[in-house]
C-alpha cells in the first residue's frame, strides 16, 4: 500500500515536471521569436535569423511533449520559423548590391589589435526607414550622394563627408537612420556611447578614442555614430568628468581631422537633449547641420506598419490606413513593440490552445489599451520649441 503511494507521488510529481518543462518551452519559444522580430525590424539579420532557428528548437521540442492537433500545430508554427530563418540566410548571402548582413568583427588584422572595437556592417537601407523624408533627404545630399555621384561632387565643388546632427524624442529612429547610412554607402558602422567610454574605457579613453578614430580612417570608408551626443559635448562643460573633459578638445580634434581625408569618413551625432549641446559642436568642419527627427506622421506610422507586419497573417478586419491613424503620438518604437505583443497574443493561443486564427483589430486596441505613448504631448512641444527657437 505504501509503496503504491510514493509511486503515485512520482507519478505526479513527473506530470508537474513535464507541465513545467513545456511551460518554459514555450515561453522561450515566445521569447526568441520576438528577439526576432525586434532584430529583424532594426535591420540585425543575421542575429533574427539565430533567434527564429532557437526559437524552432524550442517549438520542436515542445512538439515531442504534446499530442494531437496541438502537436502538429506546433511543428507547423517551427517549420514557419525554420523556413523564415532560411530565407533570411539567402538574404544575408545574396551577391553585392542586394542587402546583405554582414555584422560582426572586421578582418582578423584589424579586430584583434582593438577587440574592443567592433564595426557593423549594417543591411538597413533607406527603405527600411518609414517616414522622415526631409532628415532622408538631407542626410542624401550631404553624406550619401558625393559618394555615389564623385564626378559630379568635384564638378560642382561639393565637400564629400563631414557630419549631421540627429535630434529628437526617443524611438523615432535616429540610430535606424544612422545605420542605414552605412548601410547605403556599404561602410563599416562604428558606435561611440559617451556612457560607455567611462565604464568601458577606463584608464585608456585618450588611446581608445584614437583607436577608434584610426580604425575608421583606415576603411576606405566608415560611419561613426555618436550617440547620446549632448553628454560628451555639453554646454555644461562643469557636469564633465575629468576624463570626459579630457576627451573633448580630442573628439573635437578628430572630427576636424575628418576632411583632410576627402571625406571618406561620416559621422553621425544622435541625442534626445538637444538644449543641452554645446553651440560649438555645429561649427562647420564638426557636425554642420542639425536635423530634427520627429514623430511619425500619418503616412510614416503606416509604412511602419507595413514594414512589421509584413508577412504576418492579418485578419480582415485589419485596416492599416485606420490602426495608423490610431496609432497617433506613438514613436517608431513603440509601433514595433505594439505590434509584436499584438500578434504575440494570437500566437500564444496557436501554441498553447492550438487555436488557428489571424491577429485582429482587438488584439491592437487590447495592446494599445496597456501600452501608452512613450513621449508625451509636452515632450513633443519641448522639442518644437527648441527647433523653432533656433
Ligand atoms: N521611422 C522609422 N521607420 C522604421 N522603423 C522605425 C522608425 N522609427 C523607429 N523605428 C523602429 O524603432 C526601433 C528603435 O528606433 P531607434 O533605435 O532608431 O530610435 P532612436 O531615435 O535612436 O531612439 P533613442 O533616442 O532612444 O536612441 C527601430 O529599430 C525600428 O524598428
Ligand atoms: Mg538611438
Amino acid at each position: 500500500m505504501a509503496r503504491k503511494g510514493t509511486d503515485d507521488t512520482n507519478v505526479h510529481t513527473m506530470d508537474n515536471l513535464g507541465l513545467v518543462k513545456l511551460e518554459f518551452l514555450l515561453k522561450q519559444a515566445i521569447r526568441q521569436m520576438e528577439q526576432g522580430r525586434i532584430a529583424q525590424a532594426a535591420g540585425r539579420i543575421d542575429a533574427a535569423r539565430q533567434h527564429y532557428l532557437q526559437a524552432a528548437e524550442y517549438l520542436f521540442k515542445a512538439a515531442d511533449r504534446s499530442q494531437g492537433p496541438i502537436r502538429e500545430k506546433r511543428i507547423e508554427l517551427a517549420q514557419g520559423l525554420l523556413e523564415q530563418a532560411e530565407e533570411l540566410e539567402r538574404r544575408a548571402a545574396a551577391p553585392a548590391g542586394e542587402r546583405r548582413d554582414r555584422s560582426g568583427p572586421l578582418p582578423a588584422g584589424q579586430a584583434e589589435e582593438t577587440s574592443w572595437l567592433v564595426a557593423e556592417r549594417p543591411a538597413v537601407r533607406f527603405d527600411d526607414v518609414a517616414g522622415l523624408e526631409a532628415v532622408k533627404e538631407q542626410v542624401m545630399l550631404k553624406l550619401i550622394y558625393p559618394f555615389v555621384y564623385p564626378d559630379q561632387a568635384e564638378r560642382f565643388g561639393i565637400r564629400r563627408g563631414g557630419g549631421i546632427l540627429l535630434y529628437g524624442p526617443p524611438g523615432t529612429g535616429k540610430t535606424l537612420i544612422a545605420r542605414a547610412v552605412a548601410g547605403e554607402v556599404d561602410a563599416p558602422f562604428y558606435t561611440v556611447k559617451p556612457s560607455e567610454i567611462m565604464s568601458k574605457w577606463v584608464g585608456e579613453a585618450e588611446q581608445n578614442v584614437q583607436r577608434l578614430f584610426a580604425a575608421a580612417r583606415s576603411a576606405p570608408r566608415a560611419v561613426i555614430f555618436i550617440d547620446e551626443v549632448e553628454s560628451l559635448l555639453t554646454r555644461r562643460r562643469s557636469t564633465l568628468s575629468t576624463v570626459m573633459k579630457r576627451l573633448v578638445p580630442q573628439f573635437l580634434a578628430e572630427l576636424e581631422g575628418f576632411e583632410e581625408k576627402e571625406g571618406a569618413l561620416l559621422f553621425v551625432g544622435a541625442t534626445n537633449e538637444p538644449w543641452d549641446l554645446d553651440p560649438a559642436v555645429l561649427r562647420p568642419g564638426r557636425f554642420d547641420e542639425k536635423v530634427y527627427v520627429p514623430l511619425p506622421d500619418q503616412a510614416a506610422r503606416r509604412r511602419i506598419l507595413e514594414l512589421n507586419l509584413r508577412g504576418r497573417p492579418l485578419a480582415a478586419d485589419v485596416d492599416l490606413d485606420r490602426l495608423a491613424e490610431s496609432l497617433a503620438g506613438y514613436s517608431g518604437a513603440d509601433i514595433v513593440n505594439i505590434c509584436g505583443k499584438a500578434c504575440a497574443i494570437p500566437f500564444v493561443e496557436a501554441v498553447k490552445q492550438g487555436v488557428d486564427r489571424d491577429v485582429m483589430v482587438a488584439d491592437f486596441a487590447q495592446v494599445m489599451a496597456a501600452v501608452k505613448p512613450s513621449v508625451d504631448e509636452k515632450e513633443v512641444r519641448k522639442y518644437e520649441k527648441f527647433r523653432f527657437g533656433e
